[in-house]
């Protein structure tokens, strides 16, 4: 009885999603720690993560919600994996920097986002 609860909530979780923010396969806490390894934060607003109260780039509060990244790409899991990889293959002239990000930490810091209220 319980587990059927838990699995419950846990569907119900996953549908407040919506079907444009589908799970990435990465894994949050991982990411949460990349957003800090790579100074992501001192550019960006990054809640739940230390000392990230940049002002160069957008907040990143929220961007789950949004309907696009950059202001370009439609806001699903591969194009905002593509973005934190590399940006300058969608805007050349972006003063994000190209940070050299694995497919697997990108994933990660995705999923990281995404779970962000
Ligand atoms: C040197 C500053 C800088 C750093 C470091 C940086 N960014 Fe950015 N980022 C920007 C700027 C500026 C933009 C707006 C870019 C544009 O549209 O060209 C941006 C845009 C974004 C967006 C799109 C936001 C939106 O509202 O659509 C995401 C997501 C993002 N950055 C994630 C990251 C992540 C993750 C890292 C670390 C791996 C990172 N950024 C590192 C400057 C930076």
């Amino acid at each position: 009885m319980r587990l059927s609860v838990l699995f419950l909530a846990l569907l119900l979780a996953a549908c407040g999603r919506g079907p444009d923010r589908a799970p990435t396969g990465g894994n949050s806490s991982v990411g949460r720690q990349d957003l800090y390894h790579f100074g992501c934060g001192s550019c960006h607003t990054i809640p739940g993560i230390v000392g990230a109260h940049g002002k160069v780039g957008p907040s990143l509060e929220g961007i789950a919600g949004h309907s696009y990244v950059a202001g370009e790409l439609p806001n699903q899991p591969p194009n905002l994996e593509h973005w934190i990889q590399h940006p300058h293959s969608v805007h050349p002239e972006s003063l994000m920097p190209e940070l050299g990000l694995t497919d697997a930490q990108s994933r990660d810091i995705a999923a990281y986002l995404y779970a962000l209220k």
